[in-house]
């Protein structure tokens, strides 16, 4: 079975977030506090903008449950993130894009900019550059070219399936590429976009200069309403698996969910100002991934529920063990990876 074939869309989210309710008890204020020197991953040298967490077969295969022999099953998540200065006025300075596999991190590409994978039982990832898209080697450990895009991509995603992929370029026009690389088609319904996310229904999440999230389906471009006035930074996330038709939000350093339906939701999370990841990788919702002051987190979810290490995120989490329970129930090859 497919590893995104079977999920149960209960409202946990984003981060470890929970359905909204009027209680204000059940309110989680991520601080600086959260970012405990055990669970550091990776130290960088830049500020870290980007991670991405394979959900297809290069880290996730379901298809082994009954088997120990898979090679994927003892070794660790492979993840790919993406260094940068972040200047002042919020833009970047290319550092690099990296694979972190096995404990050791390896520079794929001096200007690679954002990755993007598939939810199926491929084990493709694609890197948007400044000069064009690129393509996972495996066997290599590096980045070769793709296809004959070679426009400056400044963002990119991946549909589950398939190999369309929608990359967003410098000059801040969307398009989609498919036929192995080779064809791209402007969407022209999508304007002036600065960053694009994408569910795993394929339906496009976008928020141009003024923080406002649009969200493109096959019926076209709509706003997303039920949010306050945006002031300052505001973040597209990258799905956490159980998560269908949705995206995670963030703006003035709350979370919202937002839906394909053009409706949104406040969750329970907030980050206090110094709290706020540069970085987001809550896709697998089991083990997830945030970059915080140049380095990369690790919290994986199972432990933090039997854990003391961080107990207002434990108390959190308890109230949510039972879903937990059932994502990790559902998804065998993802426990297994998750050493508690
Ligand atoms: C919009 O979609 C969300 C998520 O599927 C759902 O919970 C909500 O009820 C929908 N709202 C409307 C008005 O259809």
């Amino acid at each position: 079975m497919m590893l995104l074939t079977c999920f149960t869309t209960f409202a946990l989210v984003g981060l470890l977030a929970a359905a909204p309710t009027s209680n204000n008890d059940d309110d989680l204020l991520i601080t600086t506090e959260f970012f405990i020197k055990d669970f550091v991953k990776y130290q960088a040298d830049h500020d870290i903008v980007q991670i991405l967490v394979p959900l297809n077969s290069l880290n996730f295969n379901e298809d082994d449950s009954s088997s120990s022999e898979s090679k994927e099953s003892d070794t660790e998540i492979i993840i790919f993130f993406v260094e940068a200065d972040v200047q002042p006025d919020g833009s970047y300075i290319d550092q690099g894009l990296y694979v972190l596999k096995e404990g050791k991190a390896k520079k794929l590409l001096d200007n690679g900019r954002d990755a993007a994978a598939s939810g199926d039982s491929s084990r493709k990832v694609f890197f948007g550059a400044k000069d064009g898209l690129y393509v996972y080697n495996p066997a290599t450990n590096s980045a070769e070219k793709y296809g004959t895009i070679i426009d400056s991509i400044i963002g990119i995603a991946k549909e589950k399936e398939g190999d369309v992929i929608y990359i967003l370029t410098e000059g801040r026009e969307v398009y989609k590429v498919s036929d192995n690389g080779e064809k791209k088609e402007l969407l022209d319904d999508v304007v002036k976009a600065k960053q694009i996310v994408l569910d795993y229904e394929n339906n496009l999440y976008f928020y141009g200069d003024d923080g406002k999230p649009y969200v493109r389906t096959t019926e076209g471009v709509k706003r997303v309403e039920g949010l306050p006035e945006v002031s300052g930074k505001v973040t597209l996330v990258k799905p956490p698996i159980f998560l269908e038709n949705g995206v995670p939000y963030i703006a003035s350093n709350k979370v919202y969910l937002l839906y394909a339906n053009g409706t949104s939701q406040r969750t329970h999370m907030e980050f206090q100002h110094d709290g706020l990841p540069t970085a987001f990788a809550p896709e697998t919702a089991l083990i997830q991934y945030y970059a915080h002051d140049k380095k990369i987190y690790e919290y994986n979810i199972l432990a933090l529920l039997i854990s003391t290490v961080l107990e207002d995120i434990s108390d959190y989490l308890n109230q949510k063990a039972n879903e937990i329970r059932t994502i990790a129930s559902n998804h065998e090859s993802l426990k297994r990876k998750i050493k508690t």
